[in-house]
């Protein structure tokens, strides 16, 4: 891949994060790009007529999507990647506005995930999210994103906090509720909302409506060969699952980019890794090909999952966070994650089998596992094992600042995780479930 490609997958992935705030605005920018090449959109109360060598998606709440490619040839097993695109964020909570003492207005919001709070005061704020109108006798779903600098969130001077420096615990319903405006503002936040969505105030019924931060995915460093955004955690893996699975001819196998809501409340909920999404949309692929439930089984047997979620790189300023001997540096390489309490799936044959489709893309790999005396946090590829259960490799991309509203990571990694998912869903796995495999062709 040589540096003009680089460059054109980073600025895609830019406009990826700004172009979306949340989770409902990253699936419908990527079935945008999905219909734009071609595959076809599927809903799953309607029935499926599914054809060989065509691609389809299919999105649930309209914040997870599935697309799927079928090959071909009859197919003796699925190659997949999964990733997430919700981010911890603040939530604005029902009858948001609160007056100060006569002359503010600011919002009430609750926090969404395990954010650092800190970043997310003294800069440029807006809202993102959907609403539900009152449409005849029932509702319709509209996205609205207020895209202007909206809303702040102030700190309190040095001067009133003298040991703030020293470490601050931040208290979610005192220090974090963000400033709207002036009395001016009394009652204005969800007029703004339904002139935003072109309906009557009267007319909206409820909101799922998160803050977000303004500031533009950007390149830093000296040669530009870091790249900063909200959101990098994991809207960086589903962009580059995403490219790989566009650029993709499977090979005797479903090729499969799943993008789940919800991880970072811990996946339990119908659009989260833990449901039937992927189990639904599999079994319908079978049932669409004429496949028994032992087909079914059979098939699971020779498929692979690669959980791409985000990784910590070693912090330049606290190399004493990560563990001795294994060291992911931004730009060393897609990092594939271990852990022996299998908070992470992979395992000896996991791991080598996602080594193999590294060595086939070319493309560098790094190694992460916790510091023995410190716990890691969780991801999709046990909780999706719950439902769907197969050799899982847990991977992601290295990064800093994971869960600020503006995380780092590397320009180079991004094009090496779509090499990988463009290997990963271009083959197929052949095994019977007893350690010996191929991968194909
Ligand atoms: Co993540």
């Amino acid at each position: 891949m040589n540096q003009k490609e680089i460059d054109q997958i980073n600025r895609g992935l830019m406009h990826f994060l700004d172009s979306s705030p949340n989770a409902f605005f990253a699936v419908a920018n990527m079935k945008r790009e999905l219909r734009e090449n071609g595959c076809t959109e599927l809903f799953e109360g309607d029935p499926w007529k599914l054809e060989a060598g065509k691609g389809y998606y299919v999105s649930r709440n309209d914040s997870a999507l599935i697309a799927f490619r079928i090959p071909n040839s009859d197919f003796s097993g699925f190659q997949m990647m999964a990733s997430h695109c919700d981010s911890p964020v603040f939530k604005v909570k029902p009858n948001a506005e609160i007056t100060v003492e006569n002359r503010y207005v600011k919002l009430n919001v609750e926090r969404y995930g395990g954010m650092l709070c800190a970043p997310w005061l003294d800069r440029p704020l807006s809202v993102a999210g959907r609403l539900t109108v009152r449409a005849g006798n029932g509702i319709v779903t509209k996205c609205i994103n207020i895209d202007r600098d909206l809303l702040v969130i102030p700190n309190l001077a040095i001067h009133m906090d003298r040991q703030v420096n020293e470490g601050h615990a931040y208290n979610a319903q005192v220090d974090m509720l963000p400033l709207l405006g002036d009395m001016e503002a009394k009652e204005q936040f969800m007029r703004l909302i339904a002139a935003e969505a072109g309906v009557r105030e009267e007319d909206i019924l409820d909101t799922d409506l998160y803050l977000y931060n303004r500031e533009k995915a950007t390149r830093i460093g000296l040669r530009g060969e870091f790249l900063a955004s909200g959101r990098l955690d994991d809207l960086q893996c589903a962009f580059a699952s995403l490219q790989g699975f566009l650029r993709a001819v499977p090979f005797r196998s479903v090729a499969l980019h799943c993008v789940y809501d919800n991880e970072e409340v811990g996946s339990r909920t119908k659009q989260g890794a833990a449901s039937t999404f992927l189990k639904d949309v599999l079994r319908r692929i079978c049932a669409g090909f004429g496949k028994t439930e032992e087909e079914y089984l059979r098939l699971l047997a020779s498929s692979f999952l690669v959980s791409a979620d985000n990784a910590h790189a070693v912090h330049p300023n606290h190399g004493e966070k990560a563990d001795p001997t294994n060291r992911p540096f931004l730009n060393g390489g897609i990092v594939i994650k271990y852990s022996a309490n299998q908070s992470y799936t992979t395992d000896a044959v996991s791991g080598a089998l996602f080594r193999l489709i590294c060595e086939r893309a070319e493309v560098p790999y790094q190694i992460f596992v916790n510091r023995s005396d410190m716990l890691g946090g969780s991801t999709l590829g046990n909780l999706s094992n719950t439902q769907v259960a197969l050799n899982t490799a847990d991977i992601g991309l290295p990064q800093l600042a994971m869960h600020s509203p503006y995380e780092t990571g590397g320009t180079m990694d991004t094009a090496y995780l779509v090499k990988a998912a463009g290997v990963l869903f271009s083959s197929s796995l052949e095994g019977r479930g007893d350690g010996t495999y191929r991968l194909m062709p």
